[in-house]
């Protein structure tokens, strides 16, 4: 069966002297049997026409944001919508920018800042602009955002320059379109089950035991096991995060009330226990409010260690159990212990007494333990590409 049969795919083309390998790639898509739509910018028709594309494409070719015909037959938000991948090939400096920056000015522009797929940027540029500060800073964000970036290569470049900035040819980009739906079959097998956010301990009515976790690292990883196509459950304590669409979304707020959904949403094949769990709660809930006398004899017991519980108990051990690790001073060897107390397979170590990383931070930096006492670090970056790192560890070791 050819690869790619049934999948649809949208082709944005900008305005670059590498457009016309555009066509090459449209030429190993439609002979693995995808169905194409494409977008070309006024700039990208100096260098590629919109007959060319239909003939090799034998799909539409959109060129307009204000053309009633078109907006008639498929409007903006529905070709967003009807795409299972768009690909940007070549994706030049001015599109990454109007991207990074969310400017809809055109056709190109105003559907991928509307859509809710997976999208690539080839991007092709000079090696100076490739290398430009503001180029760079937009990459960056555009990263941040999801968005995959295949290329450039150095090379030799039609401006005559050499460098970085050569745009990666089609026949590689389409090893990257196929490996992007090989993955997604391959783990649409998969469960995976993530934890998130803080828990609430009430102590009365009105006052509870809580910590600082926001629950990002939680939603990325859950985003991303979700985005690589595992059936994805996220088990959240209250934060101020909207529930992610696409997943099953689970709002707790104690550690007993996570104990029991994560139980229920139990086999999965990986399981991540990345929320912050009190330790403790109140011994004896009051069901009044704590007069202030009685506020210095509150009393505490302790909560079940969740992730322990789970990888305690062969039958409900997911294939993968992931713990993490919150510390603020002996980071690997409070983890290592964490490690093997609690039985995990892996555990990701954060520090937390870092305001830069760790709880409510946008950036996280973590070091990963593995049960065959061999170790792994990440390098500082936002949690939505931590996440990533780490789903794609799990996609290699299941693999
Ligand atoms: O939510 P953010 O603001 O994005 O911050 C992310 C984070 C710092 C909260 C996250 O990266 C993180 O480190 N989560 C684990 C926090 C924690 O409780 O660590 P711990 O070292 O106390 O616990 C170790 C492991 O045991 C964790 O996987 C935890 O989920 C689990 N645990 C702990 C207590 C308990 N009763 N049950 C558990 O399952």
């Amino acid at each position: 069966m050819s690869s790619l049969k049934d999948k649809k795919i949208l082709i944005v083309i900008c305005g670059g002297i590498s457009a016309y390998k555009s066509l090459e790639f449209i030429r190993a898509l439609r002979k693995n049997k995808a169905e194409i739509k494409t977008i070309i910018t006024k700039s990208a028709k100096e260098f590629v026409t919109p007959l060319s594309i239909t003939s090799l494409s034998q799909g539409k070719v959109y060129e307009d944001l204000f053309n009633p015909e078109n907006e008639a037959e498929m409007d903006h938000i529905s070709l967003s919508r009807w795409a299972d991948l768009i690909v940007v090939v070549p994706a030049t400096a001015n599109t990454l920018s109007k991207l990074s920056n969310g400017t809809c000015d055109d056709l190109a522009s105003t559907v991928i800042l509307a859509s809710n797929k997976k999208i690539f940027l080839v991007p092709a540029m000079n090696v100076r602009m490739w290398e430009h500060p503001s180029n760079q800073k937009n990459l960056n964000n555009l990263k941040e955002y999801g968005y995959k970036i295949i290329g450039p290569e150095i090379g030799d470049m039609a401006c005559g320059e050499y460098g970085s900035g050569k745009m990666t040819e089609p026949s590689e980009i389409f090893k990257y379109v196929e490996n992007y739906f090989k993955q997604l079959r391959r783990n649409n097998n998969l469960k995976a089950l993530v934890t998130a956010g803080p828990t609430r301990e009430y102590l009365d009515p009105v006052r509870y035991i809580t910590n600082k976790s926001s629950g990002k690292q939680g939603y990325e990883l859950a985003k991303s096991f979700r985005d690589k196509g595992f059936d994805t459950t996220l088990i959240s304590g209250k934060t101020n995060l909207k529930p992610v669409e696409g997943i099953k979304y689970i709002e707790i707020e104690t550690a007993d009330e996570m104990l029991k959904e994560t139980l229920n949403n139990l086999p999965v094949d990986v399981a991540v226990f990345s929320a912050a769990v009190a330790d403790y709660k109140a011994k004896n809930y009051s069901k009044e409010k704590i007069k202030k006398s009685d506020q210095e004899n509150i009393n505490l017991t302790k909560n079940v260690d969740i992730i322990s519980y789970v990888s305690k108990h062969n039958s409900l051990r997911p294939k993968l159990t992931i713990g993490f690790a919150a510390e603020t001073e002996n980071i690997d060897e409070n983890a290592k212990k964490k490690l093997s107390e609690k039985n995990c397979d892996w555990i990701i170590a954060n520090d937390v007494s870092n305001e830069e990383i760790g709880f409510d931070s946008k950036y996280n930096q973590v070091k990963i333990f593995y049960k065959n006492n061999s170790d792994e670090s990440i390098e500082k970056m936002s949690k939505s590409l931590i996440a990533e790192e780490i789903v794609d560890r799990v996609i290699k070791n299941f693999n």
